[in-house]
């Protein structure tokens, strides 16, 4: 197995966070365990998970059998609503430790608004979890602009990120905007479209000329706007192929025909998802 090139970090609000990780929805078991300790073994050095994936007692396999040492790895998981109540919280911040068997996560983020219970009192535990040493940095996910702003008024404890969908068929220009304009890193997930962008001809058209697939492409549009990728694959050649993408440059005139694939309503992954579990 050959080895990738170490991955250009996004600094925000005293995070360094690889601009490539690896997702892991869905990845479960031994073959959850076996794509992250892959993943690691190839040069990844950031691994996306969440308490909803249920899978992070086997991250943690594949990050101990790596034989990476702790401190190269950025570790992010995430609280599901339900557990939003402060005792909540931070009792379920003590077993995402537990699972993954680690002292602290690097990244500890609220994986989606919960309007039934305030935000101020969440993120107040939040913040406590990060002074106990639980995670280095907390931030948010599936945030809106508003939410942000509320969220940001709340606390004045760096929230480091907001982790939203993110890819060339989705217009998210608005969200975009307001992380920069606040300071917090940018992680798209979905960065791919759920696999769908290796279909699409614009991006097989601009790949031809770069000798890069479809996927590589889609993934070269937002790394190129220093947005964080967390691309999901069970099959080790697309781990490779996933993280070939810092050897080439698209033009402008590429970016703007990416651009332009974007729309309003292009998300794939909606509210319907988080109502999969019930919250209250
Ligand atoms: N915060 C949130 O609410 C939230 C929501 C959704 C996702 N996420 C995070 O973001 C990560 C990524 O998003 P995602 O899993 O929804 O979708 P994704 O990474 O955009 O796409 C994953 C799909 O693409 C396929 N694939 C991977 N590499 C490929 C390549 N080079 N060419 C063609 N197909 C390829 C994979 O299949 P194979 O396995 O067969 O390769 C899989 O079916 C998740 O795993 C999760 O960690 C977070």
């Amino acid at each position: 197995m050959n080895s990738i090139e170490p991955s250009p970090v996004v600094e925000a609000k005293g995070a360094r966070i690889p601009v490539l990780g690896l997702g892991t929805w869905e990845l479960r078991g031994r073959a959850c365990a076996r794509a992250v300790e892959q993943a690691l073994r190839l040069g990844y050095r950031h691994i996306d998970t969440a308490q909803l994936y249920e899978n992070e007692r086997e991250v943690g396999e594949g990050l101990h059998a790596s034989g990476v040492r702790r401190d190269d790895v950025f570790v992010t998981t995430k609280i599901w609503p339900s557990h939003f109540a402060p005792r909540d919280l931070e009792r379920s911040a003590r077993e995402r430790l537990a699972q993954l068997r680690l002292s602290e996560v690097d990244l500890l983020l609220l994986h989606w608004p919960n309007p039934k219970v305030p935000l101020a009192d969440t993120l107040g535990a939040l913040v406590k979890v990060k002074k106990d040493g639980l995670a280095r940095h907390i931030g948010v996910s599936n945030f809106t602009v508003a939410l942000i702003e509320e969220a940001l008024k709340a606390t004045s404890e760096p929230l480091v990120c907001n982790q939203f969908e993110c890819h060339p068929f989705l217009d998210q220009s608005k969200l975009i905007a307001e992380c920069r304009k606040q300071g917090m890193a940018v992680v798209a997930y979905s960065p791919i479209a759920r696999g769908t962008a290796r279909n699409n001809e614009v991006l097989k058209r601009i790949g031809a000329a770069h000798k890069k697939t479809a996927a590589q492409i889609c993934l070269r549009f937002l790394v190129q706007q220093d947005i964080v990728v967390i691309p999901r694959t069970s099959k080790v050649e697309r781990l490779s192929e996933n993280a070939a993408i810092f050897d080439f440059t698209l033009s402008d005139d590429e970016m703007n025909k990416i651009a332009r694939l974007g729309s309003r309503d292009g998300r794939l992954v909606d509210w319907a998802y988080s109502g999969r579990m019930k919250w209250d």
